[in-house]
């Protein structure tokens, strides 16, 4: 795999073999066994050009847990802000050996012309590109959905008949998008649950079904996973309709709801978190939710994701260690 743009691009079996790969990664990645060889004498350049804390610092990690070396490239604060545009600054950082290039931007379908201009011979992974896609953080959603309902037999294993609703800003979120594309891939059941003004034109093309009453849609489908999305508030206008708290009362999943899951419900989250309007402090912080488990399983899936872009595959997951 020579780059990771969208996991529409993602078969069954590739996507398996991503996630059976993190186990690997979460299994060596003790306190014991902090760094392997894997990736060492490689470059990787995380070139963000929007805010970031869990992707840049996620993939941070991942490189230099496989022990590459990481170059951290921010817009804010670099020539970008003179005009210099994505191909000379990848260009530039290409000239100082970067062989791969983690990228976060906003504008949707970036890493894709990145990959696939020859501007730059790196391999490539989407960290999150506008409104489009954040493949990462789908693998690493699957990967925790995966875990938590297989548990120790989870290698191998798919996510069919998993019934998922993914609630909120669909409109605006390269989450859900990705999820969406990732999760029917894996057999599971994905119901999106959303205003109609938080919903894009043309959802039917992500084969899911769409509820716009989300009490309706918890009676209705008795969920394995509700994943609550941020109201992604940069991207909207002032005209945003419902408001803060229209919206919670009719999509947050306010304490009340929150009680009337089942406790076998696991409860997801992106992050960054809107409290109080999209989600819950008794929802957030109670048992059921993998908000922090998603951080932590963030590193091993995109070591699984660096080792299969960036290393011979030849030399194995750990790169040889013991
Ligand atoms: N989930 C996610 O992409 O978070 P960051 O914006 O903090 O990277």
């Amino acid at each position: 795999m020579k780059h990771l743009l969208s996991t529409s691009d993602l078969t069954r079996d590739d996507a398996i073999r991503i996630l059976d790969i993190a186990e690997d990664m979460a299994a060596v990645s003790t306190r014991e066994v902090r760094k392997l060889p894997t990736l060492r004498g490689i470059t990787v350049v995380n070139l963000f050009f929007e805010d970031s804390t869990r992707t840049r610092i996620s993939f941070e990690a991942a490189a230099k847990r496989l022990s590459a070396d990481v170059i951290n490239f921010a817009a804010k604060g670099s020539s970008v802000s003179k005009g210099e545009s994505l191909k000379d600054t990848a260009q530039t950082l290409a000239a100082m050996g970067a062989d791969g290039i983690v990228i976060r931007h906003p504008a949707s379908g970036a890493p894709r012309v990145l990959a696939e201009s020859g501007w730059v011979d790196a391999g490539v992974v989407n960290a999150g590109d506008g409104t489009h896609e954040h493949p990462t953080q789908a693998l690493l959603d699957a990967f925790t959905m995966r875990r938590r309902i297989h548990g120790t037999a989870s290698r191998g294993r798919d996510l069919a008949g998993v019934k998922v609703l993914i609630v909120g800003d669909i409109l605006h979120s390269r989450v859900a998008r990705s999820n969406a594309w990732l999760l029917k891939t894996l057999g599971a059941d994905v119901t999106f649950v959303a205003p109609p003004t938080l919903l894009p034109n043309g959802v039917g093309v992500f084969g899911v079904d769409v509820d716009y009453d989300l009490d309706a849609a918890l009676a209705r489908v008795t969920p394995d996973v509700v994943m609550m999305l941020r109201i992604q508030q940069e991207r909207m206008n002032e005209a945003f309709f419902p408001n803060g708290r229209e919206y919670s009362r009719a999509w947050g999943l306010t304490a009340e709801r929150f009680r009337r899951l089942p406790e076998s419900t696991l409860v997801m989250h992106p992050g960054p978190m809107n409290r109080g309007l999209e989600i819950s402090d008794e929802a957030a912080d109670s048992p059921q939710s993998t908000v922090l488990e998603q951080v932590t399983n963030g590193v091993a899936v995109r070591m699984a994701v660096l080792y299969l872009t960036l290393a011979g595959e030849s030399a194995g997951p750990n790169g040889g260690a013991e």
